[in-house]
């Protein structure tokens, strides 16, 4: 770790190649053996969305009547991502720096809309809604914690993972602004029943958006390609935004997402502006000032560099990939796929062995899957424990030797003792509240969960273990506590 600037600068190639070393224990992407975290496409149009990327570095977005590179520049990839997903040229939108940004600012653009055209929301001093499926991404309630919304989850059946309308016509109240949908979601890869939550949307005035991060390149090709998808895109009527991320399935540099609406009016309110201050006027389309144009150009060169023909390539392979995973990993005794995907994301779980043990187990053999913890719904069946994955084309050639490893896995995880210090530390901490803990406290809960020490922990199960026994509420304080921790 290093004190400060270095009081003389060191030579660039001493300085480029310890970088270099700093990467050693990172997630093995470059070996095709990740399952998350980076999107590669194994396809020379990621060289040219680097070199583009390095050459717009220094380029400001502050500004788009300073830099027109930029401005046509993200007019272009806009109008790609809209006509992809069967916006007409009514559909507007902005480049973002991922789905977190796109999502807070469509969220930004309802409140904002509703002040003007629905105010009886703001009556008596109260807060509108996000009404969201308990499937869509933790965007949606960070975004309303940003914004000072109200966010309101409804269940989902536990076995198809799906959003329906019936179950958010039930939740709806008279407070509800906003309502959501995800094609996919991120942590169960089904596609929500987006014509009938944009049909309930119409009938109550609501503003409606689709989270297509996962799903907004991939769906449109998997129906060029022939395959049965689900409607989720502009063509379904009440559709007002959506959300669609570059940096995953389309395969550019990070850094790199679209935001859609259907029309100009409502990506008014999108946008900033200030003048009450000393220095130049400040007018905003998304949450940065300052910002590199080398995503966007990184972006744009990445999409024109694929075509629709690498895509449309790419998705059947990866597409074909995720069927023999999902068949594979039915067939591994212990294991069982939950809900059919829709796309190419899989959740798997176990009724026998621990699913916490089998990515620190995999690990071992080079493999990053990610655990993911379960969840309680209101009335309906818990949604499992699972492991995730995002398949990518980087993940193609590999599909036996990972069922294969994965296999051992399970056995290996067979023979691993149970162990109850989860449930112990559940009980211990089902008493506590998490307001009043003091830093003492969190420590010896830290130290308990295996979550002390500099760094990173070498092994994840027994942590998730106990995460997953603890109350949301306290699992959180916990989290912030250690996050706090780790960054200097
Ligand atoms: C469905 C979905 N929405 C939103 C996001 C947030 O995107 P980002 O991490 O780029 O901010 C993700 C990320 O995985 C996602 O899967």
């Amino acid at each position: 770790m290093t004190n400060g600037i270095p009081a003389n600068g060191r030579a660039k190639d001493d300085v480029l190649t310890q970088l270099e070393t700093f990467r050693a224990n990172d997630v093995p992407w470059r070996e095709g053996k990740a399952f998350g975290y980076v999107f590669d496409a194994r396809h020379e149009a990621l060289d040219a969305g680097k070199r583009a990327y390095l050459a717009f570095m220094s380029e400001n977005g502050l500004d788009p009547t300073s830099f027109p590179s930029l401005l046509r520049l993200e007019n272009e990839v806009v109008r790609m991502c809209a006509t992809h997903v069967h916006g007409g040229a009514e559909v507007v939108g902005n480049f973002t720096s991922g789905g977190t940004e796109s999502i807070l600012l469509a969220m930004k653009s309802a409140r904002d809309w509703a002040k003007k055209h629905r105010p009886e929301l703001y009556a008596d001093g109260r807060r509108p809604e996000v009404l969201a499926p308990i499937t869509a991404h933790a965007a949606f309630h960070k975004a309303a914690a940003y914004l000072e919304l109200e966010m309101r989850t409804f269940d989902v059946d536990a076995d198809t993972c799906r959003a329906s309308a019936a179950t958010a016509r039930a939740a709806l109240t008279d407070r509800t602004l906003v309502l959501v949908g995800s094609a996919p979601s991120y942590a169960y890869g089904v596609i929500d029943d987006i014509a009938g939550l944009a049909a309930l949307a119409v009938e109550k005035n609501l503003w409606m958006h689709v989270d297509a991060c996962m799903g907004g390149v991939v769906l449109p090709f998997m129906e060029k390609n022939g395959e049965e998808v689900a409607p989720f895109d502009f063509r379904v009527p009440g559709v007002w935004s959506l959300s669609m991320d570059l940096h995953k399935y389309g395969y550019c540099p990070k850094g790199a997402s679209v935001v859609l609406y259907r029309d100009k009016s409502l990506r008014k309110h999108q946008i900033y502006a200030c003048s009450e201050w000393a220095g130049y006027t400040i007018v905003n389309a998304t949450v940065q000032s300052t910002k590199s144009g080398g995503p966007l150009a990184g972006a744009w060169a990445t999409m024109q560099c694929m075509g629709e023909d690498s895509y449309l390539r790419i998705t059947r392979e990866v597409r074909d990939a995720t069927q023999r995973f999902v068949e594979g990993i039915a067939a591994i005794p212990g294991l069982r796929v939950i809900s059919r995907p829709d796309m190419t994301l899989i959740a798997f779980t176990s009724d026998d062995v621990h699913v916490f043990h089998l990515p620190d187990l995999m690990k071992k053999r080079g493999w990053y899957i990610q655990p993911t913890l379960g969840t309680k719904q209101k009335s309906a069946a818990p949604l499992r424990e699972h492991v995730h994955l995002s398949v990518t084309a980087a993940n193609v050639p590999h599909v036996d030797r990972f069922l294969a490893d994965l296999r051992a896995c399970v056995d290996e995880a067979r023979a691993i003792p149970k162990d109850t210090t989860a449930e112990e530390v559940a009980f211990m901490a089902s008493h506590i509240d998490p307001a009043q803990l003091d830093d003492a406290a969190f420590e010896k809960l830290l130290s308990f969960a295996g979550m002390t020490g500099a760094g990173v922990p070498e092994s994840t199960a027994g942590i998730n273990l106990i995460l997953q026994a603890l109350d949301p509420a306290l699992r959180k304080a916990i989290l912030i506590h250690y996050l706090n921790d780790l960054f200097q």
